[in-house]
């Protein structure tokens, strides 16, 4: 239950640096197929390099495993939201055939009002066995024993998705015993889609012929030979982000470096970069690699030269680059003037309609939208039309990742991205990626500080909370308790203030996940204990170990925010957090809560003896002269002797909500 479920992004002022992106999503999923095509025809594995691991890629590996198991019965395939493994799929196992119980395809609701009916058409009239199990023309599909007749060309729409074609080109040289013609009825969208099939095919062995864009010929007796080794390009579309991303904010003498995809590459989305360009962002592209920067930094004055309409509008066909389109319509937030996309009909019948869903959240974030059956155009606000916008996502990857680009909007405004989980369908790590190039001033980064006494519950409290919100987390405690193990090991005078602050600043600590390391060993034990904490709460006494700490814990302080937990959070560390909680507990249940964590870990202890402890750390910790545990001013405090933990991270997240945009929410 304690899923990120809303992802809140501070306003953002620049990037720079570096990013190396996941494995194509189109091209993963058709060189798994492949390779297990060649595999099922006998020839020798495939080994794929860096390939994408994503929803998308993961449905069509179990799948390709599930087809591996020998078994008589209905083998009964889930193929989520991934259109790129059902539509292929489909194709070669109606070919195919050759499983007595037959398949089951199917996915989740939103791939169900995916239309695939072209496609089951187009392989009914070859001899395929095909039945819709719910909506005629959509899956959840069964599939039967082929009869196949293999003469007469096969006639495939093209104007409504690519993948029907790139299904029958993967799936038809499987049963090449003469020529097969696959002519194309309607204009064919998503072409470089297709150029990417036919070049893979080529890597499997298979070449195919082609009369334009309207006949594709499988010459007679073509079979898959496995190329034993392939590595997989970059994601072009997710490269769309961050060349959006270096357009908006990255200088000319610290531009965007883009790893793993450039000028070089087989992937259609690649064609983004002369759309960004023709917008104004400045790309420089290397066989794999792109570096990209906004033209207007004025070394001068140490600024940008323009605040609003910095970049160029447009008014462009996007049928080429269906996808990394999206990312266009969210940069002429950015533009001079309004934007027009055409010709982008597909974006209706993807994840989700995405040009009602790109419409209604550029709407929130106060852009003027006008939306037709096949367009979209786009008027960028002014300074004082951008609004403080609650994104909804849709499920949609690309939606997310759309969103995220307005952070960097002109009025300073922080944006909120509901169901930020959905980018794993393609890029899982997209948001860390972003963070980790993008950039704001430290007081931009939101801090949510709760103090409170020991075992007031703030280390559960806190860390729930960061989980919640996709944050960083400091548990200030363990850096105390730290100090204290580490001087004891090395054998040092502890009421020497001056020779435990030099081992404060000495030491190495390394926090992942829930453990805990000092000077490369894992500690996480050793610092829990009670002893420990009593260690602690001694060395914590020292102005100079608290000096010394203080630098790493300001190091916490990193996009997308952080939630601290403590004594000293709110008053000394982070006064100008824009949220401070005050956790407390009555001592007896802290006493309770404490005995039962001990007594769980097979520690004895005492009831009586922990409350008579705690009131002794509480006591010392509120009295000493450095940083004493007190409240901040503006601290709200939260008793939870009688609330539940889910009870306490409502109250923290509601407060939230109001606290990270209080006028507009
Ligand atoms: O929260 P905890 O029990 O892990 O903290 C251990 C000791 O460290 C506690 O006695 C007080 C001290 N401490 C502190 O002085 N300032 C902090 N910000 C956190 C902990």
């Amino acid at each position: 239950m304690f899923e990120t479920v809303c992802l809140d992004i501070p306003p953002l002022q620049a990037v720079a640096g570096s990013v190396r992106l996941p494995g194509s999503k189109s091209i993963s999923n058709r060189v798994l197929l492949l390779a297990a095509l060649c595999e099922m025809a006998g020839d020798q594995p495939t080994v794929l390099h860096d390939l994408l691991d994503s929803d998308d890629t993961r449905v069509m590996v179990a799948a390709l495993a599930q087809l591996k198991e020998k078994s008589n019965e209905t083998k009964k395939l889930f193929l989520g939201n991934a259109g790129t493994a059902m539509r292929p799929l489909t194709a070669a196992l109606a070919l195919r055939g050759g499983q007595t119980g037959g398949y089951e395809l199917s996915g989740v609701a939103r791939m169900h009002e995916r239309p695939i009916g072209d496609l089951v058409d187009a392989l009914r009239l070859l001899g395929c066995d095909i039945q819709y199990l719910g909506r005629e023309g959509f899956p959840p599909l069964k599939i039967g024993e082929p009869k196949l007749k293999l003469d007469a060309p096969i006639r495939v729409r093209g104007d409504v998705s690519s993948q029907f074609l790139t299904a029958l080109l993967l799936a038809l040289p499987l049963v090449a015993a003469q020529d097969i013609h696959v002519d194309v009825v309607g204009e064919l969208i998503s072409k470089p889609y297709i150029d990417i099939t036919i070049k893979l095919l080529a890597r499997f062995g298979v070449t195919v012929r082609q009369q334009g864009w309207r006949r594709f010929t499988i010459p007679a007796g073509s079979q898959y030979t496995s190329p034993r080794e392939i590595y997989v390009e970059a994601d072009a579309s997710s490269a769309s982000y961050f060349v959006a991303l270096g357009g908006l904010a990255a200088r000319v003498d610290k531009p965007l470096q883009i790893l793993g995809v450039g000028a070089d590459s087989i992937q259609g989305d690649i064609k983004f970069i002369d759309a960004a360009a023709q917008m104004g962002v400045q790309v420089q592209s290397e066989a794999n690699s792109l570096t990209v920067w906004r033209k207007d930094w004025d070394a001068a004055s140490g600024q940008w030269s323009k605040s609003t309409g910095f970049l160029r509008a447009i008014d462009l066909d996007c049928n080429h680059i269906p996808d990394a389109a999206m990312t266009l319509a969210v940069m002429a937030l950015y533009a001079d003037g309004t934007t027009t996309l055409r010709n982008i009909a597909s974006w209706r019948v993807k994840e989700t309609d995405r040009i009602s869903a790109m419409a209604a959240e550029l709407r929130k974030l106060g852009a003027t939208i006008d939306e037709g059956a096949d367009y979209i155009r786009i008027t960028p606000p002014s300074l004082n039309q951008w609004r403080f916008a609650s994104i909804h996502t849709y499920d949609d990857h690309r939606m997310a990742m759309c969103a995220s680009l307005a952070a960097f909007n002109p009025a300073g405004l922080p944006v909120r991205i509901e169901d930020p989980k959905c980018v794993a369908k393609t890029f899982p790590s997209y948001f860390e990626a972003l963070f980790s190039v993008a950039q704001t001033t430290s007081k931009n980064i939101p801090v949510i500080c709760i103090d409170g006494p020991t075992a007031s519950g703030k280390g559960t409290l806190a860390s729930l909370v960061a989980k919640q919100l996709g944050y960083h987390y400091l548990d200030s405690g363990a850096l105390y308790r730290l100090v204290g193990f580490a001087a004891t090991q090395a054998g040092v005078d502890l009421d020497d203030e001056l020779a435990v602050a030099t081992v404060a600043s000495q030491m190495l600590i390394g926090f992942d996940a829930d453990r805990v390391s000092l000077n490369g060993s894992d500690a996480t034990n050793d610092i829990r204990s009670e002893a420990s904490g009593m260690l602690a709460s001694k060395v914590s006494s020292y102005p100079a170990v608290r000096q010394a700490l203080l630098d790493r814990q300001l190091g916490f302080r990193k996009l997308p925010g952080l939630v601290a937990d403590g004594r000293d959070m709110g008053t000394v560390i982070f006064p100008d957090a824009p949220l401070k909680v005050f956790l407390t507990a009555n001592a007896q249940t802290r006493a309770q809560r404490r005995y039962k964590q001990l007594i769980s870990k097979g520690i004895s202890a005492s009831i009586d003896a922990l409350c008579a402890d705690l009131e002794a750390r509480d006591a010392r910790d509120q009295s000493r002269s450095a940083a004493p545990l007190v409240a901040a001013k503006d601290a709200l405090q939260l008793d939870n002797s009688n609330l539940t933990i889910e009870d306490s991270v409502a109250q923290v997240l509601s407060w939230w909500s109001s606290r990270f945009a209080p006028s507009q929410l």
